[in-house]
């Protein structure tokens, strides 16, 4: 496995794979890997000829007073998780490859990113829409892999590629759960022990909600009630959103009606934790 840290070489390496034909798979991921990530690149491997994992913490979507200084590093796992996973090359590039002195360009989707997490993360989706737009031009992969986990993300970077034309085939991934629901996520190594136990409220009201679904409930005020009562439930809880969208606009619904997501965040301590489910359900 190549592992490749400047712009040049990743160009030179994805070209002689094109030059041969294969079709490219990008994963891009901030580090600090888990199964959820492992599950994007199986299905990259699955898929594509050959597979690029991207491994940088993009300073550019972390807002002044979040987490960026304590996000959870470890390269040595990861490096070894994409060798084993079969990945053909890392590409994990110093903030200032992708950053140098007087870059100033920007990307955005602006009112998908303004709301849900964007409310209360106001430069988060802009940085993402840079690095991801940076990302695919430097690899310039046929398909790219992200977690649904993170479905508004996903929804904007989809209407990203429409916008602007990208050459690229973006692949949602569903999400992975540890064996009691709670989503994984790289945060979850912040919560503390009691913590953790009480972070199931979020992956229990959505499943709750869920239920009403499953059942045939399609009123977003019945379904969210769901959600919000059982996080209202765990005292260590505070909820930050709990919404049900039209996913091609983000837009509140009052029923769920086409392709709709419901989305909770939610604070504990010092970590925030989000979790979803789309609907109609699979
Ligand atoms: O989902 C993530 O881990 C990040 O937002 C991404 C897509 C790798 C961009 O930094």
């Amino acid at each position: 496995m190549e592992i490749l840290r400047e712009i040049r070489p990743v160009r030179d390496l994805v070209g002689g794979w094109k030059r041969e034909d294969k079709s490219v798979a990008l994963v891009p991921t901030m580090g600090y890997l888990h199964e959820g990530h492992a599950s994007l690149i199986k299905k990259a491997r699955a898929d594509n000829d050959k597979v690029v994992v991207s491994v940088f913490l993009n300073p550019a979507q972390f807002g002044p007073g979040e987490d960026l200084a304590t996000y959870p590093r470890d390269w040595d796992r990861d490096a070894a998780l994409c060798e084993s996973l079969g990945a053909d090359a890392v590409f994990s590039p110093e903030p200032a490859v992708m950053y140098p002195p007087s870059f100033e360009a920007e990307v955005s989707v602006p009112a998908l990113s303004r709301v849900l997490c964007g409310a209360s993360r106001p430069v988060h989706f802009k940085g993402v829409c840079l690095v991801v737009t940076k990302l695919l031009n430097i690899v310039s992969p046929r398909r790219a892999y992200f977690g649904l986990k993170d479905a508004q993300q996903f929804f904007i970077l989809r209407r990203l590629a429409r916008d602007l034309d990208l050459d690229v085939e973006l692949v949602p991934c569903p999400i992975v759960r540890e064996p009691d629901g709670l989503a994984l996520s790289s945060r979850n190594s912040y919560l503390s022990p009691v913590e953790r136990t009480a972070a199931l409220a979020l992956s229990q009201g959505l499943f709750a909600a869920r239920r009403l679904v499953a059942d045939g409930e399609t009123g977003a005020r019945e379904i969210l009630e769901a959600v919000v009562r059982t996080i209202a439930a765990e005292p260590l809880a505070r909820l930050d959103y709990a919404q049900a969208v039209e996913t091609a606009t983000l837009r509140p619904v009052a029923r769920l009606e086409g392709e709709c997501l419901v989305a909770a965040a939610m604070w504990m301590g010092r970590t925030r934790l989000i979790d979803n489910f789309i609907h109609p359900l699979e």
